[in-house]
């Protein structure tokens, strides 16, 4: 179940907005030694490093989440995650992880009203998660790390 979660709610980046430095270590220092990550595309990789983010420290740069359908609520960020085209480590681990990516490939089967009632049974359904509020949460200040 959380399984078909995280892949509907990825689907969010079918809209929107990036900036470089959520994805650059991708294309200029993957693993450390000033690699590129192989699982992504390398024409992709090619043209985000000359147009987009030209070094591993632009932090000002945005890139279309979908491009070419940046503003549209549909099913082409899934399109481009089979093309190895996902912009982040999130996406492309959708499609390297055999249940995911047998989820991808349906809900591309199915019809874009599919889609948007996957998209939000699964909002609805994170919806429902008691979210911790007052003292015994934080806000967190970046989403991915505990307040320091
Ligand atoms: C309603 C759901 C979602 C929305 C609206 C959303 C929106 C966004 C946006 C706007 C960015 C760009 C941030 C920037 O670079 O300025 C982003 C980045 C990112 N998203 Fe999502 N997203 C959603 C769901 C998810 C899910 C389900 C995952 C993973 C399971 C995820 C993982 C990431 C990661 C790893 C980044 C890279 C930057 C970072 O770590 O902050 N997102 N998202």
């Amino acid at each position: 179940m959380f399984m078909t979660i995280r892949v509907n709610i990825s689907g969010a980046h079918t809209i929107g907005i990036s900036h470089c430095s959520s994805f650059t270590t991708r294309l200029y220092n993957f693993t450390g030694v000033g690699d590129q990550d192989p699982a992504l595309d390398s024409e992709y990789a090619a043209n985000l490093k000359a147009r987009k983010c030209r070094s591993l420290n632009d932090n000002t740069t945005i890139v279309e989440m979908d491009p070419g359908s940046f503003r549209t609520f549909d099913l082409s960020y899934y399109s481009l995650l089979l093309k190895r085209r996902g912009l982040f480590q999130s996406d492309s681990a959708l499609t390297t992880n055999s249940a995911t990516l047998s989820f991808v490939k349906q809900l591309l089967k199915g019809s874009l009203q599919n889609f948007f009632a996957e998209f939000a049974n699964s909002m609805e359904k994170m919806g429902r998660i008691n979210v911790k509020t007052g003292t015994t949460g934080e806000i967190r200040k970046h989403c991915a790390v505990v307040n320091s």
